[in-house]
């Protein structure tokens, strides 16, 4: 390499302020909800920077957007680095986005300086990482490791009835420049930056953490369907009301399962009663789960008592039951040689760094499952994320983007010599 790479701070700040704009909302958040308007123009604008920068764009039929800088061995699987663009419907400007532009920084680092790795370096926008449009999350990156969208995720609705694969779709149409690639496709490893979306490294004034693995999640939708009946004429004795056995059971999951556990989450994020009118009994009333544990055993058994207690209420209040798996994925840990690469490109930018354990799913955990993964951490103000209020230091930003950049370089060395002996 001629030069050193390095971040251009005031280029990435100003690229984080340029996706901030699209989906903003008033409160200074972001609503770039998965395969919407908003998220396809963030699309758009990721290629645009590519092409000014003459690197290739592609996509797969998960719509996962790739950029690719060449290296000088096109057969050599590229270094993948990432994360999402999709937003929470009242999200952050930092969660995802922050990992993507990171990695196009990488990108153009690299080509500020006329660096060549063997290896070819691509930065990724999965597709639909939230999962609060369409369930599961994390759609592009599973659909990626697995090498398939099943069927069911494409029939997948919004709450206005829109379907997931008509979306994806458009979004696919709208980049028409983009080349279409397989799902799947060999890589040689994947780095993630992301914002930590807790305390932790706020509270120890620590600048990167190196995540050694993130904790299993589970989301459940459980529904409880009684008699609709009229709300002025119907006594106790002849109610079958939903809404007595969800909140009975959303009581008992709330006075137990967190308070027994100190290493386990349980979040009820969404509920509805139908029909939905103030004078009729409901007929039926749904809320979802959001379970987590670092152990997948534990998860397990969570789930298993959260459905003693939902069948349980249940019956009481003379209602059926059902619960539907929208999501499970099983915890990651990331290999040691990661975690390692990591510590010492932290500590060659001269920053401090501890490990750290993922309470968020990412795109990572499924990246995992193909290729040797990892990610980089760095904190965000009061530990606050999905919340409009998130916010990351300018210094935090540059500090990862610089993180991520040395974990790269010295990724493309070491990995590229060998291979390029062997060859020779
Ligand atoms: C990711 O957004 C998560 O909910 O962990
Ligand atoms: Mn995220
Ligand atoms: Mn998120």
């Amino acid at each position: 390499m001629s030069r050193t790479p390095a971040v251009n701070g005031e280029r990435l700040l100003a690229r984080l302020a340029a996706f901030a704009a699209i989906g903003a909302t008033p409160k200074g958040g972001v609503d770039r909800q998965a395969l919407t308007a908003g998220d396809r123009e963030a699309r758009r604008l990721l290629a645009d920077l590519a092409a000014a920068r003459g690197f290739a764009v592609l996509q797969d039929e998960a719509a996962n957007l790739f950029v690719r800088r060449e290296g000088t061995d096109p057969s050599l699987p590229p270094l993948l680095l990432g994360s999402h663009l999709d937003t929470q419907p009242k999200g952050g400007r930092f969660d995802g986005t922050l990992g993507v532009l990171a990695a196009f920084e990488v990108l153009e680092a690299l080509e500020d300086v006329g660096a060549r790795p063997a290896r070819a370096v691509e930065a990724v926008a999965w597709t639909n990482e939230e999962g609060s449009r369409f369930q599961p999350g994390a759609f592009g990156s599973q659909a990626f490791a697995g090498g398939t969208i099943p069927s069911e995720w494409r029939e997948a609705q919004d709450r206005d009835g829109m379907r997931l694969s008509d979306e994806l779709r458009a979004t696919l149409a709208a980049l028409p420049q983009a080349k279409s690639r397989p799902l799947g496709i060999p890589l040689a490893a994947y780095l993630e930056l992301h914002i930590e979306q807790g305390p932790a490294l706020e509270a120890e004034d620590v600048a990167i953490g190196a995540v050694t693995g993130i904790q299993a999640t589970r989301w459940l939708e459980v529904s409880f369907t009684g008699r609709p009946a009229h709300a002025g004429t119907t006594p106790l004795a002849f109610r079958r009301d939903p809404l007595v056995a969800a909140v009975a059971v959303l009581g008992e999951l709330h006075r137990s399962i967190m308070p027994a556990d100190g290493d386990a989450r349980l979040t009820v994020g969404r509920i509805a009663a139908e029909p939905g009118s103030i004078n009729v009994v409901p007929e039926r009333v749904a809320f979802t789960l959001d379970l987590r544990h670092p152990d997948d055993a534990r998860l397990a058994a969570i789930d298993a008592t959260v459905r003693e207690i939902c069948a349980r209420h249940a019956a009481a209040a003379g209602c059926r039951m059902e619960v539907t798996v929208l999501s499970n994925m099983r915890s990651a840990a990331f290999p040691e040689s990661v975690v390692t690469l990591v510590e010492t490109a932290a500590a060659r930018s001269g920053l401090s760094c501890r490990r750290i354990v993922s309470g968020a799913f990412h795109d990572a955990l499924f990246l995992s499952r193909v290729a040797a993964s990892g990610m980089i951490f760095v904190p965000c103000r009061d530990g606050i994320s999905h919340n409009e209020a998130e916010d990351v230091a300018p210094a935090a930003s540059i500090d990862g983007a610089t993180a991520l950049l040395n974990a790269a370089v010295d990724y493309l060395e070491l990995a590229g010599a060998p291979e390029r002996n062997a060859r020779a």
